[in-house]
């Protein structure tokens, strides 16, 4: 009996696409999901008040937002700004049904710990692109003083004393929730920290910084060695998300894939560069007309290879997007996802749009083919969903996509802004059965 895929059994609403349509106009991008998750989970270090501003819309957002107001915490969230009353933490036991819900919701572990020298937090558990351990977390923790086990799936972390101690921190692996767990954590440490082979990524510098604003001693946030200084308390702030460069980058490869010239801010260039340089590799250009905007210039498509690996790396979250471009792209390209064990499962769903993709271990070899033709398709996570919008927005025909809690986890009015640009789309919701 062939494992039905449970998502085969969504009824949720579905996406329709009518491909072809040229795209064209200007589109806002939201503020980064990556960063506004692990910032939250960094203003519990805080008894008082913390003002986030470019919080994006998304359904990781207001799950964290559960999360934290289980622990107490006062959660206001209006037109895009999250007003956090953090002053009363009632407990350091995070819900299980919540966390296994959202996996960035673990990092929590870092300020529990940091604040109240005890947590309990149920391990996050795995999810369709990967296992997801979170011994890299573990470890640090307990190289700062916290003991550490995990009792029926949940992680018990003390401190002895109440207060961590700076250490010296090597990571295996640059892992970008533990880098940020472990800042965290040692914000209010007695001494220095320093995290060696720490995770380059923007978000986490966007985090270091924040906590700097909260008064924390960070340095080289962005390089591959943090240094943190502790400090015995930390202040109110009112702190701007930096733009999602996730998101700038699905609309570029949304511009190159439906041949269109389209335009995007706020964004970061420099959080772009990985992304930028292989589209220009694949024939289109990117131009920068202000100091926060980009502009994509389609012409040839042409093939090329991605190795997706930690930042400057291509980033792995961008690889199914870069995938859909792929398969109507001259040439043959290789794909090799190196961070994720279990990130390809969208090449199923493509190939029933008629690409030509033949997987290999980690490695998929995509065929360009002339062109797509739109198909009943399902997400599988969230950027797989996001992969199959940009196929659909380029197939001919109609394309429906399953599966679009995925898609709403990370994407702030997504239709609306491809809409704006002249997509042709609509979410249909399912009927009621009487
Ligand atoms: C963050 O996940 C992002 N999520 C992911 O974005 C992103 O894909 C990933 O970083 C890599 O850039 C958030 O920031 C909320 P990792 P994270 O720890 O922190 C292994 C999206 O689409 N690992 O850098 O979980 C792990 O199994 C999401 O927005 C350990 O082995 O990623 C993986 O193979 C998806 N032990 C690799 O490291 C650990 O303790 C990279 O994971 C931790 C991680």
């Amino acid at each position: 009996m062939p494992t039905q895929n449970p998502e085969a059994l969504d009824d949720g609403p579905t996406l329709h696409i009518w491909g072809g349509q040229p795209l064209a106009g200007h589109v806002q991008i939201s503020g980064a999901k990556n960063s506004v998750l692990a910032i939250m989970a960094a203003a519990l270090l805080c008894p008082d008040h913390c003002r986030l501003r470019n919080v994006p819309n998304l359904t990781d957002i207001a799950r964290m937002n559960q999360v934290l107001e289980a622990l107490g915490i006062g959660v206001n969230y209006q037109n895009g700004v999250l007003d956090l009353d953090t002053h009363h933490l009632t407990t350091s036991k995070a819900p299980y049904d919540l966390v296994s819900k959202l996996r960035a919701s673990f990092f929590i572990i870092g300020s529990l710990v940091a604040r109240l020298g005890t947590a309990r937090v149920p391990l996050p558990g795995g999810c369709a692109i990967g296992a997801r351990p979170v011994d890299l977390h573990v470890r640090g923790l307990q190289t700062l003083g916290a003991q550490v086990r995990i009792e029926h799936g949940i992680v018990h972390a003390d401190v002895p004393g109440g207060k961590l101690k700076g250490g010296k921190i090597y990571l295996d692996y640059p892992s970008v929730g533990a880098t940020e767990t472990l800042i965290m954590a040692a914000t209010l440490a007695e001494g220095e920290t320093t995290i060696e082979n720490a995770a380059q990524e923007p978000e986490v510098s966007d985090l270091a910084n924040f906590c700097r604003a909260m008064g924390a001693r960070i340095r080289g946030a962005g390089t591959n060695t943090i240094t943190i200084s502790g400090v015995p308390r930390l202040h109110a702030v009112d702190y701007s998300i930096i733009p999602d460069r996730i998101e700038a980058g699905t609309f570029l490869v949304a511009g190159a894939i439906t041949q269109s010239e389209i335009s995007l801010s706020p964004v970061i260039p420099d959080h772009l560069s990985p992304v930028i340089a292989k589209l220009r590799d694949m024939g289109s250009d990117v131009v920068q007309d202000t100091v926060n905007s980009l502009r994509i210039i389609p012409n040839r498509r042409v093939a090329t290879d991605i190795e997706t690996l930690p930042y400057p790396g291509f980033p792995t979250d961008m690889q199914a997007q870069f995938m859909a471009l792929m398969t109507l792209s001259e040439g043959n390209s290789v794909i090799t996802e190196t961070v994720f064990e279990n990130r390809l499962r969208h090449v199923a769903e493509l190939v029933r749009m008629g690409a030509d993709i033949r997987l290999k271990g980690h490695n998929a070899i995509i065929q360009g083919v002339p062109f797509l033709s739109g198909a009943p398709v399902m997400a599988t996570d969230l950027r797989a969903s996001a992969a199959l919008v940009l196929a659909g927005l380029a197939a001919q025909g109609e394309t429906v996509v399953k599966g679009l809690h995925h898609l709403d986890r990370g994407y702030d009015n997504l239709e609306a802004k491809l809409r704006g640009l002249g997509a042709k789309l609509e979410r249909v919701n399912p009927t009621v059965m009487e």
